[in-house]
């Protein structure tokens, strides 16, 4: 099942999940195909998302536009690499335009309307991660106050910033048991390694590289490689290294199932002000919702609803529409729960 904005919707979906409206009204029930009627009916109750059928997907535009271009800036990456790589300056820079565009839309779209959900699972992991690492920058670069050419250097930083993984052997990179010392200290070689590849282009700023250099430098002082502590660390790095870890953690890899966008947000949360840069953990929360409205969730006291409103500074407590009780398995009369003001209930589930 997935989740598709109402503007995107078309005829022949099937419905995922039964959609009520603010009273608790039935609109429409699972298992029902969309028309131009019924999406219209829902327009005018003001549904803004509907989960659907997945199989239903296949031929189906979902953000059509901001998925192309990440789609062509993905299929770009492996020459992007490669050229840096082998030192073709003029081939790199070429490749690297399509990376650019990616940036210029995030610009352009004007909010940061991206969530958690958006960032996903894939199978491709490398490239794919550093993609979304980059956008994810380019969110919180933007609610920074970056713009034009700094906004591109850390977007273009934090593509780039595992490039360095390309010299370490597959055998370490893909590894699906712990690593051994001597790996690990391998593997932490790419920071190094990154730094030497990009640093034989004038065209990267000094920003660009001490994001890529700089990426697994912990606020506390524990990272590597340098033990930077606090603002020694530059920016770009503290930045990249918070969308680092919640991309990473997030995609499926062979060994373990990823992390839901609730549970990445709660690591992060919690390695606040020791891994990670308060004040750019404070800018997540800003920017990116975790739970998007329309999204059912199981709340702490055991009953299920879905999100009707976001509370700003605090994205992962919205207001929940209660519709179902699990201890009675029973729905109920709806009434709204502000997470705001009920701290003692948290979502425990998105279902
Ligand atoms: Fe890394």
């Amino acid at each position: 099942m997935k989740m598709v904005f109402l503007r995107d919707l078309e005829p022949d979906y099937t419905i995922g999940k039964s959609i009520y409206n603010s009273d608790g009204k039935l609109l429409i029930k699972s298992g029902t195909k969309t028309t131009r009627d019924n999406i219209n009916f829902l327009k005018k109750n003001m549904v803004f998302f509907v989960y659907v059928e997945d199989d239903a997907l296949d031929d189906v535009k979902i953000n059509e536009e901001f998925d192309n271009v990440r789609a062509t800036a993905l299929g770009e990456m492996p020459t992007v690499f490669n050229n840096l790589l082998t030192g073709d300056k003029k081939n790199a820079e070429q490749s690297m335009k399509v990376m650019h565009n990616l940036v210029d839309y995030i610009v352009a779209d004007g909010s940061a309307n991206i969530n958690l959900y958006e960032l996903k699972s894939y199978d491709q992991y490398t490239y794919i991660h550093c993609i979304d690492t980059s956008i994810m920058a380019c969110f919180i670069g933007k609610s920074l106050g970056y713009t034009g050419k700094k906004l591109k250097e850390l977007s273009m930083s934090g593509l780039l910033h595992d490039i360095g993984k390309i010299k370490i052997p597959n055998e370490i990179i893909n590894k699906k048991e712990k690593l051994t010392e001597d790996e690990f200290k391998s593997l932490k070689l790419h920071t190094k390694y990154g730094k030497e590849i990009i640093e034989k282009y004038d065209t990267f700023s000094e920003d660009v590289l001490r994001g890529i250099y700089e990426h697994h430098e912990k606020y506390d002082g524990t990272g590597y490689p340098l033990g930077l502590k606090g603002n020694n660390i530059s920016e770009f790095a503290r930045i990249i290294s918070v969308c680092d870890v919640f991309t990473a953690v997030s995609a499926n890899r062979s060994y373990r199932k990823r992390f839901n966008p609730n549970e990445a947000y709660e690591l992060i949360l919690s390695g606040s002000g020791t891994s990670f840069d308060p004040n750019i953990v404070q800018k997540l929360r800003m920017t990116f919702f975790v739970y998007p409205l329309g999204s059912c969730v199981r709340l702490s006291n055991g009953v299920e609803g879905y999100v009707v409103r976001q509370n700003k500074t605090f994205p992962d407590r919205p207001v929940i529409r209660v519709t179902y009780d699990t201890a009675t398995r029973q729905p109920i009369s709806p009434y709204e729960v502000d997470l705001m003001s009920n701290w003692n209930v948290v979502v425990e589930e998105v279902i």
